[in-house]
């Protein structure tokens, strides 16, 4: 067996209603004063209700930042940490979905009174020094698994999708609630539950770094977010199957952030760059066409997963067959959970493939991990054959 390393987020609170108990987990950390990093939605759709009683009760002081945008930029960053340093924030709590944890990760760092980096030093891998403030997530899509990874993407000038990897940014405690997941839309549990099965997947046949625990975590990742997303984006209140995919998305969370994600990845993140696809769809768009062009690298690992993801739907056959059957099941559920299949419907007009392409190519952290190497050719045919 090869060596390997594998870190997680050390404490995992899965309470369904836990909402109510953030500020008195925060008192129990020894905080006096917290900032909370969230979005205007999540304010809206009224979440934080059950939350902010539970502060006061704990006699612990709360600052709210809600001004997270999906992709968040760095001018955001550094307004939350603002806001952190105004309020002496001494634990930070990431409450959203990708785009607000994501920001929790770096105010954590850089809100530190001992932080001597500047944001523009902590882009790329093992790159944060620390130390940094204790750090809280609560999820509210099942999707990016942030609350368990080590990873901040964050965008850059226009359009430019920045990664921020370091074992620092590995949050301290992730508390799922699914109650908070019950009002999620159906297009947003639609394209977060694919991008959490996209983690799985690609974790499962990453290049690198894929280990024992890692394939043992996207297999169940992938069997609870296959078995339960066409309930959760048709039947949203469905507390069962909101619960599979929280959970489904944070295991999915902990293989890829010890097996990397690869091409689909490094495709999407231009699409979102560039056109502001949320970052589930721009998964969805290019996973099949990924999936055929990878298929000949592995096909072995795919047909281990296609039972899995399939279910009942599994026929037997040859590997060939069975990747075959199994890409055409997944641009089957696409259409089921209601995601458009192809750029044109997103906004993204042919002339800009090449420039795509192009972007592509600047992901070379996650495309090392893919099973098959991808030119800039090779990057530009799936943008066109998904057109
Ligand atoms: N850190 C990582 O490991 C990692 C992995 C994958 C993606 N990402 C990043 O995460 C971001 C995407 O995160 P996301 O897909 O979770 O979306 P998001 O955080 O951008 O949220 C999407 C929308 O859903 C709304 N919303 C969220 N929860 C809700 C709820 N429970 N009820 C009603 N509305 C709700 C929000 O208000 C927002 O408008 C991207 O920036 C992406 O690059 C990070
Ligand atoms: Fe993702």
């Amino acid at each position: 067996m090869q060596a390997f390393s594998f870190s997680t987020t050390n404490t995992i609170l899965n309470e369904p209603g836990g909402a109510v108990r953030l500020g008195e987990i925060c008192a129990g950390r020894g905080a006096r004063s917290v900032l909370l990093v969230t979005d205007a939605g999540i304010v809206s759709a009224g979440l934080l209700e059950p939350v902010l009683p539970g502060f006061e009760h704990a006699g612990v002081r709360i600052g709210l930042f809600d001004r997270v945008e999906a992709d968040p930029s760095d001018t955001t960053v550094l307004q939350a940490v603002a806001t952190a340093r105004e309020v002496s924030a001494e634990l930070v709590v990431g409450f959203g979905g990708g785009s607000s944890m994501d920001v929790a990760k770096l105010v954590a760092v850089l809100a530190h009174p001992d932080c001597g980096q500047s944001l523009d030093r902590l882009y790329g891998v093992g790159n944060v020094r620390g130390p940094r403030l204790p750090l809280l997530q609560m999820p509210t899509t099942a999707g990016t698994g942030s609350e368990v990874t080590p990873i901040s993407i964050v965008t850059t000038g226009e359009a430019t999708k920045v990664g921020v990897v370091s074992p620092v940014l590995q949050p301290d405690i992730a508390l799922l609630d699914a109650e908070l997941t019950l009002g999620l839309p159906p297009r947003v549990t639609a394209a977060t539950g694919v991008d959490a099965m996209v983690h799985a997947i690609e974790a499962y046949t990453s290049a690198i770094r894929k280990n024992p625990l890692s394939d043992m975590l996207a297999r169940e990742a992938l069997r609870l977010l296959a078995r339960n997303i066409v309930t959760a984006v048709h039947r949203g209140d469905n507390i069962e199957a909101r619960g599979n995919m929280l959970l489904g998305a944070l295991l999915a969370g902990q293989a890829f952030a010890n097996a990397p994600v690869a091409a689909v990845h490094a495709l999407a993140y231009p699409l979102g760059g560039h056109f502001h696809i949320p970052h589930g769809l721009s998964n969805s768009l290019v996973l099949p066409q990924v999936l055929r062009f990878n298929g000949p690298a592995c096909p072995e690992l795919y047909a281990e997963l296609a039972p899995i993801i399939m279910g009942e739907d599994f026929v037997p056959g040859s590997n060939v067959e069975v990747v075959e059957n199994l890409i055409t099941w997944i641009e089957g559920l696409i259409d089921v959970l209601g995601l458009p299949n192809r750029l044109r419907d997103c906004g993204v007009p042919e002339d800009s493939i090449e420039r795509l392409a192009a972007d592509a190519m600047q992901q070379q952290r996650l495309l090392v991990n893919n099973p098959r190497p991808v030119s800039e050719a090779d990057a530009a045919a799936i943008y066109r054959a998904v057109f």
